[in-house]
């Protein structure tokens, strides 16, 4: 079915050509150098060192607890590692984060996790066990050591003031040690795209040195030389290993305005409407948190315009958020031509009256604006394969989109082709509760060396 052209001539704004990509790609990785050199402000891209000094080689064994802030999710996991060549046993609980919550205080937010953590302890008769817990707080973060992180600032929505510049293991430690009931003892503490490589590295083997999230937000890490990390005094970090992981945060790119000949109108309307208007540049183009408010802005356009539901007004789609990331998913998962879901939607969005045009336009809209996330999420990726010129490299992929997404990965794999360095064998391989489960991992990891 063709599309109206008007409708085309839009959609036609979220292609970026292979040139731009490779400027953007250009661009990522002269941030991502003078980041190791000078960090943030001076680089867009802070760079950020993890004190993770090595990833998990599968002889690990015990019981672990991970506690994964990652977004609007608060996911529990219990992992119980059984050394070499045995599958871990791992059990997950999620719970959700009250809007108020990440407005709210910090007191809030900490007991809340505490209390979902016991919740699940409970379960298990496991509150008093004491176990070793890596905890994934996905929020740049200032690392001293492998358990201590300074806030630097929020992202993905979440503003809590009384938060900045303070030490997020404290302030869970606090929160364990009000709670008479249940213990703990936080091994380290980490980025998501931590916990997201080590699973990898953990499934996949050495060669797996890039973790990549694509999820409410989209970041990486990767393994680094330390001496490379030019910023980073060893002595004064009583620091003696070889590697390091670092935390890219390229998330932060396109602070200074190098994006903004692909904002459209749209993209400029959530960037207006977002908590840190003109940062997370990256995120608003990539992450999940966004791309459904992309596209129910698009959508409502088109409604204005006379190119969908004949002009007519639906109050519903009005609302901010109110057309979730998952119906992007959820249209995209369906065969071509089968309109079941796309229809299903309109409804709960109670359009009066919708037929396949709409469809047809509704799904090449959430084809476009993921199709534009992976392309930079491709043009960033190829930007640190560049830098790590690794001749083979697996690159952990997870998050929301990876995982739930339909066509994500192919999308992602399809971008990569066309932008990755010719002379580095790439694989994208994923790890399904990546962060949660690397984190329970990387305090193995921390427990095995002593950290
Ligand atoms: C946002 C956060 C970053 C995180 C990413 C994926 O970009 O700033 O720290 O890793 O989302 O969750």
């Amino acid at each position: 079915m063709s599309l109206p052209e008007a409708v085309g001539v839009v959609l036609k704004s979220f292609d970026i050509s292979r040139e731009r990509l490779a400027k953007v790609s250009d661009d990522i990785e002269k941030e991502l150098i003078s980041g190791l050199e000078h960090g943030s402000p001076k680089s867009s891209i802070a760079m950020l060192p993890s004190y993770v000094p090595a990833l998990p080689d599968g002889s690990e064994v015990g019981k672990y607890v991970a506690i994964d802030l990652s977004g609007k999710n608060l996911r529990i996991l219990l992992l119980e590692l059984n050394g070499k060549g045995k599958e871990p046993n791992t059990t997950i609980n999620n719970f959700i984060v009250p809007n108020a919550i990440m407005k709210g205080t910090g007191e809030q937010l900490f007991t809340f996790i505490v209390n979902c953590l016991q919740k699940f302890l409970k379960e298990f008769n496991l509150e008093d066990a004491n176990l070793p817990i890596g905890f994934v707080f996905s929020y740049p973060c200032e690392l001293l050591s492998i358990r201590s992180a300074r806030l630097l600032w929020w992202t993905k929505g979440f503003d809590i003031q009384d938060c900045l510049q303070k030490d997020v293991v404290e302030l869970l430690q606090e929160a364990l040690e009000l709670s008479m009931s249940t213990t703990g003892q936080i091994k380290a503490v980490m980025n998501d795209t931590v916990g997201q490589l080590a699973s990898a590295a953990f499934k996949y083997g050495s060669e797996c040195t890039i973790g990549v999230v694509i999820g409410y937000g989209c970041n990486s890490s990767y393994l680094e030389d330390t001496a490379k990390i030019k910023k980073f005094d060893p002595k004064v970090g009583n620091y003696s290993y070889d590697k390091m992981v670092v935390v890219t945060e390229w998330e932060e790119f396109g602070a200074n305005g190098e994006l903004a000949d692909l904002l459209t109108p749209f993209d400029v309307e959530i960037d207006e409407a977002s908590v840190h208007k003109g940062k997370q540049m990256i995120d608003k183009f990539t992450g999940a948190l966004y791309l459904g408010e992309l596209v129910r802005r698009i959508l409502c356009q088109f409604i204005i315009d006379d190119l969908l539901f004949n002009g007519t007004s639906v109050e519903k789609l009005e609302f901010p958020e109110s057309f979730p990331t998952k119906y992007i998913s959820e249209i995209l998962g369906e065969e071509d031509g089968s309109y079941t879901i796309c229809r299903r939607i309109c409804d709960e969005l109670e359009v009066p009256n919708h037929g396949s045009n709409d469809y047809a336009v509704i799904r090449a809209v959430c084809h476009s604006v993921s199709a534009r996330s992976a392309a930079i999420a491709a043009a960033a990726i190829s930007a640190l394969l560049r830098h790590l010129n690794q001749s083979n490299v697996k690159i952990g992929v997870g998050g929301a989109l990876i995982q739930f997404h339909p066509t994500y990965h192919e999308l992602l794999e399809n971008a990569l082709n066309m932008q990755a360095p010719l002379n580095v064998q790439w694989e994208l391989v994923p790890a399904d509760e990546g962060s949660a489960k690397g984190a329970a991992m990387i305090a193995a990891v921390a427990e095995k060396l002593k950290l």
